[in-house]
């Protein structure tokens, strides 16, 4: 039989790094030049046909840059199992605002959780739920925060780009948590599916 998971997966970042490009991209194969700032949340779906008993429905929350960290609502945060953390790698300041989007991330952690006890005592013995809640719960109650993957964006820019200033890549997302990191472009097509299977893998593999 085959069996079905919904996650919603956050992305976040500050204004203008490319996170609505990086989904359009992901989900229809397009990249436009054109800069329409996102208001609020946008919402995509990309179904996956995750292996021969999975199809996994990745529900993508494309969150305005405007939103900024620690304002954001943390209904944005809600039943999140994934996030992409992403900066454009030519401005400098938007590398600076990772550590903050990741930290108001993780600072909202214990809200899922806790959410997610509170629905326990709800259903009782008598409802029945997706087998991943549990050992979600189990790793996170564990300290593991909500799995993060750092994307470095307009790698097609390598002329501007910042990244031999920046500390190295590999040691910052060990450090800061992340479980992965890649140098990105929504424009080439370069990595995006790579940072996004890699996100989906470590969120399916807290089974
Ligand atoms: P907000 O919605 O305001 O938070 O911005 P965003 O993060 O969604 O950025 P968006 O995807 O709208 O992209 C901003 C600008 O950067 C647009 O002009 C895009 O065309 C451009 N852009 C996005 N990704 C890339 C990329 O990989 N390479 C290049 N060269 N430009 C990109
Ligand atoms: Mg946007």
């Amino acid at each position: 039989m085959q069996q079905e998971r919904l996650l919603k997966v956050l992305v976040i970042g500050d204004l203008g790094v490319g996170k609505t490009s990086i989904i359009k991209r992901y989900v229809h194969q397009v990249f436009s030049q054109h800069y329409r700032a996102t208001i609020g949340v946008d919402f995509a779906l990309k179904v996956l046909h995750w292996d021969h008993k999975t199809v996994v429905r990745l529900q993508l929350w494309d969150i305005a840059g405007q939103e900024r960290y620690g304002n954001m609502t943390r209904v944005y945060y809600r039943e999140a199992v994934g996030a992409l953390v992403v900066f454009d790698m030519t401005r400098l300041s938007t590398f600076q605002a990772i550590l903050k989007w990741k930290g108001d991330l993780d600072s909202k952690v214990p809200d899922f959780q806790e959410r997610e006890r509170e629905r326990e005592r709800e259903r009782g013995h008598l409802g029945s739920r997706p087998p991943f809640i549990d050992s979600m719960q189990v790793a996170l109650s564990n300290g593991r925060p909500v799995p993060a993957v750092l994307l470095a964006n307009k790698c097609d820019q390598r002329r501007n780009s910042l990244c031999p200033k920046l500390p190295k890549l590999e040691n910052f997302s060990k450090e800061y948590g992340f479980v992965g990191w890649y140098e990105t472009s929504a424009k080439d097509n370069t990595n995006i599916d790579a940072a996004i299977t890699c996100l989906v893998k470590n969120i399916m593999s807290v089974e």
